[in-house]
């Protein structure tokens, strides 16, 4: 019988957590007033009520996906207790990368000074961070990988189109990171990732870069509507799926955390999975929709201010552009 016959299994868990938000806060009136001045017509009242957005916060223009990256990786590095130089894989969940290449994840173990571990992006839009947490967690079982950043990070400032107010006031920019590693008893129970491309153009960025020129628009264009019926199905159904495979039904959540787009669309989902809405933990009011950046963002504000302690069960939720959706349940 060979040695390892008998082993158990490997398992992920979430080590430590970070995030970290750019200095100008804009509120949806300081938005609206600037908007105004190019006769773009909205309001905070609008915002609130269709969004449960209050505020967002944008990058300086001098400031990239890697540089929001860097302090949210380091404060998960603190709080797992470990260093860059212990890292044997970065993933960065981004569709407003800093440059076409390398990529950002590479950009960032540069600024990290650790060199050698693999890096790479991860690119399923407001999808990506849980797209890339199940990437790290099946490389981290598999033996491939020991311990893990994974960092979802936006500026997508950048991309939005500020004459188009069905979108641009629905945005904002930040980081959020985790570090995942080896442990004895399961950490991250189960995950699932779904992408229907039929639904492409009804959120997207078609711009390429070719000969020197951008061709097609490089801003955002977004069907909210067509978004939003989407999403509430595939929310509720991936939850579903996700607790199905770790043996548990909706009761056992302790915490949901979905893709912070709309407070309609997260409460929606909560109360299809029959949660108490005080178990739903939001931060669109204050950050908007930082895409693949939103749910580490939320993660680690529920982390740090005590919400979520070790062995509680949360549902980590991603929906978004491709069109991609996914979940990943996890024992914090
Ligand atoms: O990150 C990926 C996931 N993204 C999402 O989950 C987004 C999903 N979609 C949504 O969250 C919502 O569809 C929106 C927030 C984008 C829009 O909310 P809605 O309730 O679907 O509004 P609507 O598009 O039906 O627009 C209602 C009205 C329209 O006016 P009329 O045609 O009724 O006269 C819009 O022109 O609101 C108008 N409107 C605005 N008014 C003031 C649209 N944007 C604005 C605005 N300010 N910023």
């Amino acid at each position: 019988m060979s040695p390892n016959a008998h082993s158990s299994p490997r398992h992920s868990r979430i080590l430590g957590t970070g995030s970290f938000l750019p200095a100008d806060r804009l509120t949806n009136q300081a938005l609206a007033d600037r908007l105004a001045a190019d006769g773009i017509d909205t309001s905070d009242e609008w915002i609130v009520e269709r969004t449960g957005i209050r505020a967002r916060h944008f990058a300086a223009p001098d400031q990239a996906s890697s540089d929001l990256a860097l302090p949210a990786a380091q404060s998960a590095l603190q709080a797992a207790g470990i260093t860059a130089d212990d890292l044997d894989l970065i993933i960065v969940a981004t569709s407003t990368p800093d440059m076409v290449f390398p990529s950002t994840a590479c950009l960032l173990q540069k600024k990290l000074g650790a060199f050698g571990c693999a890096a790479f992006d991860v690119q399923a839009v407001c999808s990506g961070f849980v797209y890339a947490l199940s990437v790290a967690d099946s490389m981290i079982k598999s033996g491939a990988a020991n311990k893990a950043l994974v960092v979802g990070a936006e500026v997508f400032s950048r991309i939005l189109d500020f004459k188009d107010r069905t979108t641009c006031v629905l945005f904002g920019d930040g980081a959020g990171a985790v570090v995942l590693g080896v442990s004895d008893t399961p950490g991250i129970l189960a995950t699932e990732l779904h992408a229907d491309a039929r639904h492409s153009d009804i959120l997207c960025t078609p711009g390429t870069v070719s000969g020197g020129q951008v061709l097609g628009s490089p801003l955002l264009r977004m069907d909210g509507q067509a978004v939003f019926k989407l999403a509430v199905g595939v929310l509720e159904k991936v939850a579903r799926s996700v607790l199905d495979k770790a043996g548990m039904t909706d009761a056992d959540i302790d915490w949901l955390i979905p893709h912070q787009a709309n407070i309609r669309i997260m409460q929606g989902t909560a109360k299809k999975l029959r949660m108490s809405l005080d178990k739903l933990i939001v931060t669109v009011d204050e950050h908007g929709n930082t895409s693949a950046a939103s749910v580490p963002l939320a993660l680690d504000a529920a982390v740090r201010s005590g919400r979520i302690q070790r062995g509680d069960t949360v549902m980590l939720e991603g929906v978004g552009g491709g069109f991609t959706w996914g979940a990943a349940l996890l024992n914090y």
